[in-house]
């Protein structure tokens, strides 16, 4: 006789929590789902419950993908006991509001994992994913065989705000580098160059600078910016002015990268024109004069 592979509910069936879901009844758990509203279809092969406490019921394990915050709290302040479950909430957070529904579990009985998914749905289940997890040890062991299912599981430790803090760090990062890329698409497209013809050579020069990542970790964890210079800030800060000309030239607005060339001048203003990009990391901290 074949063993039963751990039962597991989902509530939320959007677009990711049907993936998670179909995941799961893919690789054989036996699966419970819930969504507020009917419409959504449930993947076929999984038990569709009718309220929130019996979907919370039906398994030790419950997983949790709905829109925000707000929506967790109010789906699970209707759950019913929670006493001896294990709550692994994959919803997208800030880390104070992962620490306090962690606080709001743990006083119920529940132990409380936090997730942040570095994936999109169809992503799922494929190499490609990755998933941020932080929180109970002990809930992350135990839920790991269901877990390893969605794509490779990264356990950052026992604070339940280091999984919502890297997955919002990861998306800032995110967020950077496409702001870059449609304001590239707008600048050129001005002269009428078609964005497919243009995006092999976008696609290359990001792909090369894009170990600037590794690089700027190395300066910003000595906090020192002048090992190792190749293109310095005096150089580069004398040169960003040109972007925003162009802009202006092609009748495109500077918005999404404007920001940058005035952090620039500061710091090289301050006397660190000799020192490397990086150094504008200061001016982003608290306590950094903001003028
Ligand atoms: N999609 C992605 O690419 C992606 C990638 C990484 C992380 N995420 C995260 O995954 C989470 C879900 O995203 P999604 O793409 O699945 O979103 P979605 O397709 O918009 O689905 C939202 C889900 O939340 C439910 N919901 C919203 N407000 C609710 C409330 N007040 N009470 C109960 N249920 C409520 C919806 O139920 P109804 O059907 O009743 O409206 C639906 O099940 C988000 O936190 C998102 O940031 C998504």
């Amino acid at each position: 006789m074949t063993e039963q592979l751990p039962p597991t509910t989902v509530l939320g069936l959007g677009s990711m929590g049907s993936a998670l879901a179909e995941a799961l009844i893919t690789a054989g758990h036996p699966t419970t789902v819930w969504n507020r509203s009917a419409t959504r279809p449930e993947p076929r092969g999984s038990t569709r419950a009718a309220t929130v406490p019996d979907a919370v019921a039906a398994t030790d394990l419950v997983l949790i993908c709905l829109l925000d915050h707000g929506s967790v709290r109010d789906v699970l302040g209707t759950a019913g006991p929670l006493n001896g479950k294990t709550i692994v909430n994959l919803t997208s957070c800030t880390p104070a509001q992962a620490r306090d529904l962690a606080a709001w579990a743990t006083e119920r009985g529940a132990a409380y994992l936090d997730g942040g998914i570095m994936a999109v749905p169809p992503m799922i289940a494929t190499p490609a994913a990755f998933i941020l997890y932080s929180g109970s040890q002990a809930a992350f062991d135990q839920a790991r065989p269901v877990l390893d299912r969605f794509g490779e599981s990264h356990y950052l430790g026992t604070d339940p705000g280091s999984a919502a803090l890297y997955d919002l760090s990861l998306l800032s990062g995110m967020y950077g580098l496409l702001a870059g890329i449609l304001h590239a698409y707008a600048v050129v497209g001005s002269e009428g160059v078609a964005a497919v013809s243009f995006a092999p050579l976008l696609t290359r020069w990001l792909t090369t600078m894009v170990g600037f990542a590794a690089s700027a970790a190395e300066q910003i964890d000595r906090g020192d910016y002048s090992v190792g210079v190749v293109s310095n800030l005096a150089m580069q800060s004398a040169g960003f002015p040109e972007l925003l000309e162009l802009a202006e030239h092609s009748g495109i607005s500077p918005e999404l990268i404007a920001p940058l060339g005035p952090l620039m001048a500061r710091r090289v203003a301050d006397g660190h024109g000799h020192e490397d990009l990086t150094g504008v990391i200061e001016l982003l901290k608290k306590g950094a004069d903001h003028e």
